[in-house]
């Protein structure tokens, strides 16, 4: 059965049909890569596509603005949306298919089930949005109940996100593997990311500073620098150029639980930090 033709992707927006799609891959055999997202794309979410294209037989693409995932105060009515322009893009890549559920498709009336992670999930990001990790937990696990991928790709922009979907996974037994990608950045070193449009552009022209400020933190602490005084020095360098810091942080990479051992190994420099109204997180890991 072949559901795409050369210019269009399969947009399905019911759980049945969705189903029914997937159960007929499967039949014949084939393996499914999905790309969680909430929309707005860039060439960061077209390259976790190209990657589960890759790994896989087929690739779905989700888009779905998550409102579980933001609290009251956050930009959740004015998170950018572009379904017409993500459906161009994700058939310029390939995707066999995109899967757009409406908020009563996902939370139906009645829903009262929420995945809580703890571990990964605890400090740094969950300091500043106590809700985030709840609500991203909960709509991955019922993404992939959905779509029940053999592989599900995940950039490493959001590198805590990241390792909590691996927790998660590994702690319920889900029978998928999450892959990470690589950063994808614009050419001056920012990290792709659908809120860098909210930004003016003297901010879009402040904004590398965080992930140089981040590259030169890893190489500190590469170079045996205490970890103490690296991440102090990152927070300075931010606040001093204008920027709001919400956390500088060198991490275990794995666990994120926070390390006084300069030597350990991996590690990763994360941060998150507001420029105006907008915010920008980033991470790099220390070679
Ligand atoms: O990274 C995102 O875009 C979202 O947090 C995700 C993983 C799609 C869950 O809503």
């Amino acid at each position: 059965m072949n559901l795409v033709s050369p210019t269009k992707v399969k947009v399905v927006r019911s759980l049945v049909e969705l189903r029914e799609v997937i159960r007929g891959w499967r039949r014949e055999g084939q393996t499914v890569g999905l790309v969680p997202t909430m929309g707005a794309l860039h060439e960061g979410h077209l390259a976790l596509v190209r990657m589960a294209r890759a790994k896989c037989d087929r690739a779905v693409a989700s888009i779905f603005v998550n409102p579980t995932q933001f609290a009251p105060n956050e930009d959740f009515a004015s998170y950018p949306r572009d379904e017409a322009g993500d459906l161009e893009k994700l058939a310029g890549v390939n995707c066999d298919l995109a899967w757009i559920p409406d908020v009563t498709e996902m939370y139906p009336p009645g829903f009262a089930t929420e995945i809580v992670p703890k571990g990964a999930a605890l400090g740094l990001e969950a300091d500043h949005r106590p809700h985030f990790f709840t609500g991203v937990a909960t709509v991955c696990t019922k993404l992939f109940g959905q779509v029940t991928p053999d592989i599900a790709v995940f950039g490493e922009k959001d590198y805590q996100q990241l390792c909590v979907i691996r927790q998660v996974v590994r702690d319920l037994n889900l029978p998928l593997e999450i892959v990470g990608h690589p950063t994808v950045r614009e050419p001056d070193g920012l990290a792709m990311s659908s809120r860098n449009a909210y930004m003016t552009a003297e901010e879009r022209s402040q904004a590398p500073l965080i992930y140089q400020t981040l590259v030169k933190a890893a190489r500190e602490i590469a170079d045996g620098s205490p970890i103490a005084a690296v991440a102090g020095r990152g927070r300075e360098t931010l606040t001093a150029a204008g920027f709001r810091v919400d956390y500088f942080e060198v991490r275990d990479a794995e666990t994120l639980s926070v390390v006084d051992d300069v030597a350990k190994r991996p590690l990763r420099v994360l941060a998150a930090a507001w420029l105006g109204k907008t915010r920008l997180i980033d991470n790099v890991a220390v070679e």
